[in-house]
């Protein structure tokens, strides 16, 4: 661990954050799957599958960072799910696809300027040139799931994403200068320009 970094403030986050790329890979892989099952064209198939091995590299490089900085990331153990309709599918993309993916490419982008440790930045940065085209896949299975949805049903994607919009606005992380985490005033000025897409 480098000295006198190890604080568990640090600790939580970091290890979260790693956590939460191999839970990616088990999304990306369900997603996928539920892609080929609703006659997805074979682009958004093969950029999910893409996606999922830019995801076992996100947890590869977060773990070792993790555990550069004395974090234990627990073991990722998640039930495949099966295959849901399609608006079930379409659902879940407005909100980790459309939403939560943007946010991340965006916040891995200012991680990849503002953090004070070096090797964070370096990781982030090609994180966050990852998670920009994972975010972009969000929105182009948004745009192909709509077209064969209802209008009714396309507006509860919409409201859907709305609202995971607030909620990511809401949520709070400490904003850790060695880790880069935006402190409110930049997440404020993020969520300003990233607010007109989200929400049209
Ligand atoms: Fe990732
Ligand atoms: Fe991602």
């Amino acid at each position: 661990m480098p000295a006198g970094i190890g604080t568990a403030a640090l600790v939580d986050p970091i290890a979260a954050a790693a956590w939460l790329e191999g839970a990616a890979v088990y999304a990306f892989d369900a997603l996928k799957r539920e892609l080929i099952a609703h006659g997805a064209p074979g682009s958004l198939i093969e950029r999910a599958r893409s996606a999922q091995q830019d995801e076992r590299r996100h947890h590869c490089t977060m773990s070792a960072l993790a555990a550069r900085f004395g974090a234990a990331v627990q073991p990722v153990e998640l039930e495949p799910v099966g295959i849901r309709p399609l608006f079930d599918v379409a659902l879940e993309n407005a909100v980790e696809g459309c939403v939560r993916e943007t946010w991340g490419a965006a916040v891995a982008a200012y991680q990849g300027e503002c953090a004070t440790d070096r090797a964070v930045r370096r990781a982030m940065r090609s994180i966050a040139e990852d998670e920009a085209e994972h975010a972009a896949l969000g929105w182009a299975v948004d745009a192909w799931a709509r077209s064969r949805l209802s209008p009714e049903e396309g507006e509860r994607l919409t409201a859907a994403r709305a609202k995971a919009c607030e909620d990511v606005f809401a949520q709070e992380d400490a904003p850790l200068e060695l880790l880069g985490l935006p402190d409110a005033a930049a997440r404020t000025r993020m969520f300003a320009a990233l607010r007109p897409i989200w929400i049209a």
